[in-house]
């Protein structure tokens, strides 16, 4: 059973798909053992709590600095123990210490195709903002490994969005997640939990 836990600090639609996942049998072997928020009012505690998952609330600002908080997080994390951290929408930086600690069993989403449309600075709405600004007529989501850079390690899975000609930044993003990322990370955590995902040289393979 891949154990893990879920990093949100918004709406959680994210870790929706992945509740909805494990309760339809569509990723298998998985149980979150707990979801980690940095914002108190985020919807995605609720939605844990509806599900008796335990909510814990970890943010920066009950720290005295970020070096205080870096150790409490990658800490608290230690304790946790789990197999596997899903970054579903979550806007801390992982601290290093957790990412070496973690290797290859950290993962994120991100609403663009990697490597257009990320790095700092792309986060939420603002992905979706820079990627009609330019004109593009697809877009999509990434779902990847994390490593120290910023939104730079192995990509595990891809799925191309149609950019429509008058789409707003929220339109945009509301199909990104449709059509791709309520698909894309339930199925990266089902073939990670059933082992067949592997990272060599870099790059991720994928096992039928
Ligand atoms: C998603 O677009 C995700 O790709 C990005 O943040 C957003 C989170 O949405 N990293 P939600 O909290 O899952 O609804």
């Amino acid at each position: 059973m891949l154990r893990i836990v879920v990093c949100v600090s918004g709406g959680g639609t994210n870790l929706q798909a992945i509740l909805d996942g494990i309760d339809c049998g569509r990723i298998t072997n998985t149980q979150i053992i707990a979801v980690i928020s940095n914002n108190a009012g985020a919807k995605a505690l609720s939605r844990a709590e509806g599900h008796g998952i335990p909510g814990i609330l970890m943010s920066p600002k009950e720290y005295e600095d970020r070096e205080a908080f870096n150790r409490a997080f990658t800490g608290k994390m230690c304790e946790l123990d789990p197999d596997l951290i899903v970054l579903a929408g979550f806007l801390v930086k992982i601290p290093r210490q957790m990412v070496e600690r973690f290797a290859n069993r950290i993962i994120n989403i991100h609403p663009a195709l990697i490597p257009s449309f990320c790095g700092v600075g792309y986060y939420g709405l603002k992905v979706h903002e820079k990627a009609l600004e330019r004109g593009v007529k697809l877009t999509g989501a990434t779902v990847h490994f994390v490593n120290e850079g910023m939104d730079e390690g192995p990509i595990i899975a891809q799925k191309a969005v149609a950019v429509e000609e008058d789409d707003t930044p929220q339109q945009l993003q509301r199909r990104v997640m449709e059509q791709a990322e309520w698909i894309l990370l339930p199925q990266a955590i089902d073939d990670i939990a059933n082992g067949r995902i592997r990272v060599v040289d870099g790059k991720v393979k994928k096992s039928i």
